[in-house]
């Protein structure tokens, strides 16, 4: 099922093994293929949609050229489907010769050209979800390979590995965004898994290492725009990857603006990398809060990004106070809401706040401290 698929999206990186090795200090932003095209394979029948070198080229100049490289979408991401079906006699991977004919270390020049990043996509299991050759037994070979071809990231996926599973989550998962419906059903379902899971994700979250909870669907016609914002908007609260996978071509301007929010997008990327928590549910509504920046470390305060998701199907008025969810600093908040830059005015921790969101949908704000310490300065964080 989506967002339980276990993979990691490991920066490549041969020479240093720590951790804290200055990457990935925030979300990775970049855009995969799998969740729009899958593993198409058949360019005679969707020339404009299968797996090969052109779509790679085609999503990095979007990227590129329309302002997503610039909000902070990096990377272009290779999903499965990508290699020849069997190794070369030397045990070297090779990609399929007739959908990437130019090769890997060509499309990482073309995509490095545009100030972007290449990502790959691998298997630790014996064969990728895909049935592709996996790197169970090849691991030394492979990180070989994909240095040599310049890669910079490698998603590493976890299908058969033990046991020979048959790939089951994948074709589901097809079907699943496949409609309406589905899609955001598919959403919901990782949101109330992370809900969940929160006191074992949230220790795991931070700097240099991510939660994933799978790609950004926002720009497919298959969810609307409450729903759009409302994935990007708790998917910035968890500071999780903001990986789309649409395809860029053809992203309506609506959408794009979504992708492309920098108040929502500056939550998510906050240097802090704290993952926001879900802090009370009230019915169909649940309302999250992520510690940020501006902080003052003096004073021991900082700014807050507070989400108010209504999973029903009607418009909800939701009330609460500040201090009800932690932000209890007696000097108040200027209140920003987010997704239209409209100031909501200065409330202090016992003030009620009301929000209306929209059904599928959110309402996102930011909470600053109204005053900091003289002593901070301009850099009023760090602690
Ligand atoms: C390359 O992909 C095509 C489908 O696009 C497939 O028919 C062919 O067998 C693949 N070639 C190799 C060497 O795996
Ligand atoms: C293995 O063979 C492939 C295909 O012939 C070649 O491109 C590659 O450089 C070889 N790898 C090594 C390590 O010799
Ligand atoms: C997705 O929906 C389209 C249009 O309804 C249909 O043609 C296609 O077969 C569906 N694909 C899957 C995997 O269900």
């Amino acid at each position: 099922m989506l967002g339980l698929q276990l993979f990691l999206i490991v920066v490549l990186c041969y020479r240093v093994s720590s951790l804290n090795n200055g990457l990935a200090r925030t979300p990775p932003m970049g855009w995969m293929s799998w969740t729009k095209f899958y593993c198409e394979i058949d360019c005679v029948k969707y020339p404009y949609g299968c797996i090969n070198e052109d779509l790679y080229k085609s999503q990095a100049d979007r990227l590129a050229e329309d302002g997503y490289r610039e909000a902070g979408y990096v990377s272009v991401h290779i999903d499965d489907c990508w290699m020849a079906n069997e190794r070369a006699p030397n045990g070297s991977l090779l990609a399929n010769a007739t959908r990437f004919p130019s090769g890997i270390p060509a499309l990482a020049d073309y995509v490095h050209q545009k100030g972007l990043k290449l990502g790959i996509y691998e298997d630790y299991g014996t064969k990728t979800c895909g049935g592709y050759p996996g790197s169970y037994g090849y691991i030394e070979i492979d990180a070989q390979t994909f240095a040599a071809w310049r890669v910079d990231y490698l998603k590493l996926d976890g299908c058969n590995i033990d046991v020979e599973k048959y790939p089951i989550g994948y074709p589901q998962m097809e079907v699943a965004l496949n409609n309406t419906g589905r899609s955001w059903k598919s959403i919901a379902s990782i949101i109330d898994y992370y809900d969940k899971n929160q006191d074992k994700l949230i220790p795991a979250n931070k700097p240099g290492q991510w939660n994933d909870p799978d790609m950004i669907i926002v720009g497919n016609t298959e969810i609307t725009e409450d729903q759009s914002k409302a994935q990007m908007t708790i998917w910035s609260i968890w500071s999780a990857p903001l990986i789309m996978s649409n395809d860029l071509r053809t992203v309506t301007p609506e959408f794009k603006a979504i992708l492309l929010n920098p108040r929502v997008i500056a939550v998510d990327q906050d240097p802090l990398g704290i993952m926001g928590r879900l802090v009370a549910k009230i019915g169909l509504v649940s309302i999250y809060v992520k510690k940020m920046t501006p902080c003052d470390a003096y004073l021991k305060i900082c700014s807050y990004a507070v989400a108010v998701l209504n999973k029903g199907t009607r418009q909800v008025t939701t009330s609460f106070k500040f201090n009800n969810i932690g932000l209890d600093y007696p000097s108040g908040y200027n209140i920003l809401e987010l997704w239209d830059g409209r100031k909501m005015g200065r409330f202090q921790p016992t003030d009620t706040y009301q929000a209306v969101v929209p059904p599928t949908g959110v309402h996102f704000i930011k909470a600053t401290p109204t005053t900091f310490s003289r002593k901070m300065g301009k850099t009023p964080f760090d602690f």
